[in-house]
């Protein structure tokens, strides 16, 4: 398992360019289970282990993977879809793999999928989708760790979520388009990404519609052609430079990215004190402040603060003026992070979902490990803003899952971070504490 080694304390200059949106690729991906062409073409997808994970499903279901001249590109033929069933070895490691449910269930009537089970950030359940499903006319077991769907026709239904559920209403999309008549979905998510997939879908011949923010409205089409789409930037990724920024007290230029989806982070970010300069719609400069300001977080869904930068900004506000709180109220188990941060000599407080973050006046390096995704992310982040020692981020697999080259990224923006091989000795680190890191491992997004 792969380390990274961070000598911190180098203020980050330069520009960077984000990459295409995991989560806006992921059911895109998916998606072209139901299109009869066959070289369905999506262009920006990023280079990560959760991609290459949504692939090997695609393949193992019998989609053909083709060859393309761009490393961003994936073509896929899914005209000989054979199986829809979705292993356990598969779904265990990435849960966006119930993402095959909706497509499957559309095209071919059927689809039967491990069930993602628990996961390092709460339990996660799928009773939205399977809830949604049902009322689309399909019957719904589940088994021996499996859900199988199965209908003989969908037909359009009128559905609300009890609260918005990202993967749920872009399930849902998928099982309504083929569907006989008018689907309509209420508190539906708002995420980009799920816009994503109704352009994506509709340029292939689908008919979806946000009506409100928070309905969709899906009238079931015959057949979808041709997929071709370029997956929109993703926001997380961009997000997590601006921190880079903001806590090395750098000056950097983040390019390739949409502006307009960025609202929630770029305002937390310029109440901790950065300077944000906006360039255009697609960039960013973001200057970090000698002084970062105390600022309170309260995750919840889009438009407000993501939950998948909870972990950076706490990150960022363990080296603040004052004390700030941080509400994490979409997973009921989402401060992993917290034990690791401390390690750093961070002063965090855990009360419920609560954090309680006192700033220090620095950081100091030491052995982490990471545990999740955007734990992972935060872990780095800290690293780089450790001016006393270097830190080691074990267990990087998490970072790969979701970041593309992170470690090249920030190599370029002047970071001193390098990726230290399973089979390579470790470098010689000062380890800060010498209590053993419990033997941990999350699945999560
Ligand atoms: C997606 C994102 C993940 C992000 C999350 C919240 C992908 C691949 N992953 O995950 O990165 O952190 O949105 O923005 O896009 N819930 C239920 N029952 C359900 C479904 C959800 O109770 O059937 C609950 C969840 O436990 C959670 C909340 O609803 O408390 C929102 O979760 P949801 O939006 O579904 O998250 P994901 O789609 O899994």
């Amino acid at each position: 398992m792969d380390s990274m080694v961070i000598e911190g304390g180098i203020p980050l200059k330069g520009g960077v360019s984000i990459s295409g949106s995991k989560n806006a690729s992921l059911p895109i991906i998916v998606s072209s289970i139901m299109f009869d062409n066959v070289d369905n073409e999506i262009d920006n997808v990023p280079d990560l282990e959760d991609i290459k994970t949504i692939k090997k499903l695609l393949i193992s279901l019998g989609a053909e993977i083709k060859e393309s001249d761009r490393a961003d590109k994936v073509i896929i033929n899914t005209s000989h879809i054979n199986n829809c069933d979705a292993p356990y070895d598969l779904v265990k490691t990435m849960r966006a793999s119930i993402l095959v449910l909706g497509p499957l269930l559309a095209k071919y009537k059927r689809a039967r999928v491990s069930l993602p089970g628990g996961c390092a950030i709460g339990a996660r359940p799928i009773d939205f989708h399977l809830n949604a499903f049902r009322l689309l006319g399909a019957d719904v077991e589940v088994d021996h760790g499996y859900v199988e769907v199965s209908a003989d026709k969908l037909k359009g239904a009128m559905i609300t979520f009890p609260i918005p559920s990202v993967t749920g209403t872009e399930n849902v999309i998928m099982a309504a388009t083929l569907a006989e008549g008018t689907t309509v979905i209420k508190n539906a998510a708002m995420e980009p990404e799920i816009d994503d997939l109704i352009l994506a879908l509709n340029n292939g011949g689908a008919d979806i519609r946000r009506t409100e923010l928070a309905v969709i409205v899906i009238k079931g089409v015959k057949k979808l052609n041709k997929l071709k789409h370029g997956v929109l930037p993703d926001r997380i990724e961009a997000g997590t430079f601006m921190v880079a920024s903001a806590i090395t007290k750098g000056d950097i230029i983040l390019n390739d990215i949409e502006v307009r989806h960025l609202k929630a982070i770029i305002s937390k970010l310029s109440e901790a004190g950065a300077k944000i300069i906006i360039n255009s719609s697609s960039s960013l400069r973001i200057k970090g402040s000698k002084v970062i300001k105390s600022v309170d977080i309260s995750t919840a869904p889009y438009p407000n603060f993501p939950t998948d930068m909870q972990a950076q900004m706490m990150a960022l506000m363990t080296l603040s003026s004052g004390l700030c709180v941080i509400a994490e109220n979409v997973f009921e188990n989402r401060f992993m992070h917290v034990a690791e941060l401390m390690r750093l000599k961070a002063d965090i407080k855990v009360r419920n979902n609560f954090a309680i973050v006192k700033g220090v006046k620095k950081l100091s390096g030491a052995e982490v490990m990471a545990t999740d995704l955007r734990a992972s992310a935060s872990l780095v982040l800290a690293g780089l803003a450790s001016s006393d020692g270097c830190t080691t981020v074990s267990r990087i697999y998490h970072l790969d899952r979701g970041y593309e080259k992170m470690e090249k990224k920030l190599a370029g923006l002047g970071a001193m971070v390098s990726r230290v091989k399973e089979d390579e000795p470790a470098p010689i680190v000062e380890p800060i504490f010498n209590n053993k890191i419990h033997e941990r491992d999350a699945q999560v997004e």
